[in-house]
């Protein structure tokens, strides 16, 4: 049986930061404390909706490159949230059929609504575990029952890294996953920008259940450091291998930017 926690009594009424995301993407698992602060951010920050599409299709993007060119056959997704459209099994199912992807989450909410909409076949699993202790993601036992930490793997912390705090230290963390993962396995990034509305923005997520760190270009290419970018490196997410040849110039300037990295070699961890 899985590790089930008990939701907070405080479930409704604290905003949580996987609703207020599927309330910019345009969901409906959200309540009004969520949307009371989402609404907030958009008056700070105008774009907040169409940044969270942008990080969604960066990751669908990154997801298909992973599937296909690359040729990975097994997924974890750290901080995988609310199930959303296009969610990571769908992606890769499309394109290999026998893909195996573990969804993760610390968040109870968010796991009650991944396992009845998300585990929905063999080769799909939601685990309970907490990416500031790496550990309990990689030896989590419905983690070890998919994923083969000895072949390459694809791990997705996606919007995810920036509620790490300096404290928590990410690199730790960021070099303890890489330790885990076979050579050949690829890591996935994306992390909100340090920018003046951006960080007011953030000041908002203070009563939320996690707070917001938004990090500088040079802060989040420090986490990436010692792994192969593949083209065209670290980006803001919509230049990230694009489909589209035309964007509007408030997508082009999103604070937001991601990166697709190749673990080349055994690496004992700290980047
Ligand atoms: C903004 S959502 C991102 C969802 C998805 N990765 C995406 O990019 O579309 C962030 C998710 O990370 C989860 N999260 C935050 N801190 C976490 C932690 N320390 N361990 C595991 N999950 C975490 C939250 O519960 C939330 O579901």
């Amino acid at each position: 049986m899985p590790n089930r926690m008990p939701l907070p009594p405080t479930f409704t009424t604290a905003p949580n930061i996987a609703r207020m995301y599927d309330y910019f993407l345009g969901g409906k698992e959200n309540f009004a404390a969520d949307r009371a602060i989402a609404e907030k951010i958009v008056r700070l920050v105008p774009q907040a909706r169409t940044y969270a599409r942008l990080n969604r299709e960066f990751l669908v993007r990154a997801v298909r490159f992973l599937a296909g060119e690359a040729g990975i056959t097994q997924f974890v997704d750290i901080g995988s949230g609310l199930p959303t459209q296009r969610n990571v099994h769908e992606v890769t199912q499309q394109i290999d059929p026998d893909a195996r992807i573990v969804y993760v989450d610390n968040d109870p909410m968010v796991l009650v609504h991944a396992r009845a909409l998300l585990a929905t076949d063999a080769n799909t699993r939601v685990a309970n575990a907490d990416l500031r202790k790496s550990s309990s993601v990689v030896g989590h036992r419905d983690v070890l029952n998919l994923i083969d930490w000895s072949k390459p793997v694809a791990v997705l912390l996606v919007a995810v890294l920036h509620f790490v705090t300096d404290t928590d230290d990410p690199r730790r963390i960021i070099g303890e996953l890489r330790a885990a993962m076979a050579p050949g396995s690829y890591l996935v990034i994306s992390h909100v920008e340090r920018r003046p509305e951006v960080d007011r923005a953030a000041d908002l997520y203070r009563d939320a259940n996690a707070p917001v760190v938004p990090r500088t270009a040079e802060e989040i290419a420090a986490l990436l450091s010692g792994l192969d970018l593949v083209e065209p490196g670290l980006v803001r997410l919509p230049l990230w291998r694009p489909q589209e040849l035309e964007m509007w110039p408030e997508e082009l300037d999103a604070p937001l930017l991601g990166a697709v990295g190749r673990v080349a070699s055994l690496c004992t961890g700290g980047g």
